[in-house]
């Protein structure tokens, strides 16, 4: 039995979640896994039921499972008021720094017949294969933040310590020597302190790691690099609030943000989520590619000891890409709904079954 805490969210996340949990079900049947799948809240929904965004009940739940697994938070009623004191993302940041959730990894791949709606040469995309590794609990976002000389001024203190630097280095060294062996820290250590001491710290680490490349790069060449040689990566290694916007645009390389899974591990459970946001303008219209989401289970299923499990879910979302099922920000022509993908994925892995059953 794995008991897994199912997080839907805000906007689409019930819309993609709903599909994922389908794909997760057909799997189910295969492998006996017997997963538990318990629905809690967060975000903007959790704001509405509780007045909180991460309510105890959520916590003790994640605590309590063997995974979680979450759909998307935010809600634009709160973007539009900069006086809110709660608000949906805070129930995200406190989710990812209560698990002790401080590597968030996105992996970022192109797919062949996706090459066409990406924004880039079809001749740069082809061997994209890369890694982002991106610290998540740290930096920024988690820093001393406020307002002063009578609300005129703002600040947003950006901390790093050694240990907080050093545990991510070891996974992203660890992750490069099981792959191409390339180590690339981004970081802006031209100008920043905190940037200064990630350059110590990776490079004292990188010694432990002999058989990896180890490379460091600007943060502003960094972000120019991904879209003129996006294939130059292997692991990228980042602080927080660098990871987050470089993923998204990274996403753009596989031709949307809706293809992106990430897993965030450092603790005892992990969490896995899509990269992209809660797409409030697209909620309830079926328009959602849910397919980040459905890999984003993939991921969960590996980490949980399936991995050929997390093998069929992939090559379900690679057979619906081939076939053009696909939603209409990849398939604009012929596009279909988010249940429409999600029915396809789970009926071509329930159809793996058969044919192995018999
Ligand atoms: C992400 C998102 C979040 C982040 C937001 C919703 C707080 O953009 O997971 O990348 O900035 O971490
Ligand atoms: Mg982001």
């Amino acid at each position: 039995m794995k008991k897994i805490a199912i997080l839907a969210g805000d906007g689409i996340g019930p819309e993609v979640i709903a599909e994922a949990v389908k794909a997760l079900q057909a799997v189910d049947k295969k492998y006996g896994i017997g997963f538990v799948l318990e629905h809690e809240l967060i975000g903007a929904c959790a704001i509405d039921a509780t007045g909180d965004p991460l309510p105890a009940a959520t916590v003790e739940r994640c605590q309590n499972s063997d995974a979680v697994l979450l759909g998307a938070v935010g809600h634009p009623r709160f973007d539009g008021d900069p006086a809110a004191k709660v608000r949906p993302e805070q129930g995200l940041l406190k989710i990812r720094k209560t698990l002790g959730l401080y590597a968030n990894i996105r992996p970022i791949k192109s797919y062949k017949s996706l090459y066409k709606v990406s924004p880039l040469k079809e001749s740069l995309i082809a061997d994209v294969d890369f890694v982002v590794f991106r610290e998540l609990t740290g930096g920024i976002y988690f820093g001393e933040k406020g307002r002063r000389n009578g609300g005129s001024e703002a600040f947003d203190i950006c901390t790093y310590s050694v240990g907080e630097v050093e545990r991510i280095a070891r996974l992203a060294f660890a992750a490069a020597q099981n792959r191409r062996g390339h180590l690339t820290l981004v970081d802006k250590a031209n100008v920043l302190e905190t940037s200064r001491l990630w350059r110590e710290i990776v490079s004292k680490t990188s010694n432990d790691f002999p058989n990896v490349k180890f490379d460091s790069m600007f943060v502003d060449n960094a972000a120019m690099k991904i879209v003129q040689q996006p294939a130059f990566f292997d692991v990228i290694l980042t602080e927080n609030m660098f990871g987050d916007i470089l993923t998204d645009e990274a996403s753009a390389i596989t031709g949307s943000i809706g293809m992106l899974p990430s897993s965030s591990v450092g603790s005892k459970v992990a969490l896995f989520e899509p990269i992209h946001g809660s797409f409030p303008e697209g909620a309830g219209k079926g328009i959602a590619n849910p397919m980040a989401t459905i890999l984003s289970a993939a991921m969960m299923l590996e980490y949980l000891g399936y991995p050929e499990a997390a093998q069929e879910v992939r090559a379900a979302v690679e057979l619906a890409l081939e076939k053009g099922v696909t939603t209409g920000e990849i398939n604009s022509n012929n596009a279909a709904s988010t249940s429409e993908v999600g029915d396809f994925i789970a009926n071509s892995i329930s159809i793996k079954n058969n044919k192995k059953s018999f």
